[in-house]
């Protein structure tokens, strides 16, 4: 099997971030001087997917414009002499081929899935979620398609997460079979911490087999009414194994607003034109607040 399209979902009405994103998709909310999204479709295209489905939905424009090319702004900065910028403007035009395709009503995770059948037309499909920014050496969404490739079988991004989060998150049960490797036995969507079969949580990146899509037209509404896509992994747990792996790298939970904030400094740390002063700042301001 081998991986080379990608699913990004976005459709979702960013509740946990309100109200900023009454008028802006969360995927367009800036981490430095990119959006989110920019991370996501950098991390696809670092694990050479060259293909990339974007399930977009009532409000999303925007995201659509970023990634298009923009012929004015362009030629404004060509005549002003922008060339750093000119060139960085372009190339966003031509990270990769980026398709959209809307979801009419927000249903959920597994109904936005579903809109992407037509596309992925047979083949096994990576799905990146915009909730989640993973910096790695290794690009977290390879770290699965290394797994996924291995042995011809869906797999999950898991991390361990404390105890009492778990019912923020999908959580696995399962045996563990290599070093960050496990089989999974049981998927449950954001359950209490007394009903969760571990503390390993999916964190927004995946490998599907289009088998997924039979299994979510057969899943009632689940959790918060919407279609869930971990209720129709667990019946496609009947049929076939999946894999779940622990994803090496630090992540950023960028849809709630202290990992928001926490991505925003760390992420300017890494970049050398701004890391002394990011760094003097917060010196100050620590100071300033440490003093009172
Ligand atoms: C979704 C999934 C959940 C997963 C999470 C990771 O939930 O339904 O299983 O753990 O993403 O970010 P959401 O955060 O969209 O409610």
């Amino acid at each position: 099997m081998r991986i080379r399209k990608a699913v990004i979902p976005a459709a979702g009405l960013g509740t946990r971030m309100l109200p900023i994103t009454k008028s802006m998709p969360k995927e367009m909310l800036s981490i430095v001087d990119r959006p989110v999204i920019h991370y996501v479709v950098e991390e696809a295209i670092k694990a050479e997917i060259d293909d990339i489905l974007i399930i977009t939905g009532k409000g999303k424009r925007a995201i659509e414009d970023y990634f298009d090319r923009s012929f004015e702004l362009e030629y404004y900065l060509r005549e002003k002499g922008k060339i750093e910028e000119l060139r960085q403007i372009k190339e966003i035009g031509e990270m990769v081929d980026i398709y959209y395709v809307r979801q009419k009503k927000p249903l959920g995770l597994g109904d936005a899935i579903l809109h992407a059948e037509k596309h992925v037309n047979g083949e096994p499909f990576a799905v990146l979620l915009g909730d989640d920014i993973i910096i790695s050496d290794k690009p977290a969404i390879g770290q699965l398609i290394e797994v996924a490739e291995r042995r011809n079988s869906p797999v999950l991004g898991v991390e361990h997460v404390p105890h009492e989060l778990v019912n923020k998150y999908g959580i696995i049960g399962g045996e563990k079979i290599e070093n960050d490797l496990y089989r999974i036995k049981t998927l449950i969507e954001k359950p209490a911490p007394e009903e969760a079969p571990s503390n390993i949580a999916i964190i927004g990146r995946y490998v599907l087999t289009p088998d997924v899509f039979d299994a979510l037209r057969e899943t009632p509404p689940g959790k918060g009414g919407e279609i869930q896509l971990i209720d129709a992994l667990r019946t496609l747990l009947n049929k076939k194994e999946i894999f779940a792996r622990i994803i090496a790298g630090e992540r950023y939970d960028v849809g709630s607003r202290v990992g928001f904030i926490r991505a925003n400094i760390e992420l300017s740390l890494t970049r050398k034109e701004l890391r002394s002063e990011v760094i003097e700042l917060m010196e100050r301001i620590l100071r300033e607040v440490l003093d009172g």
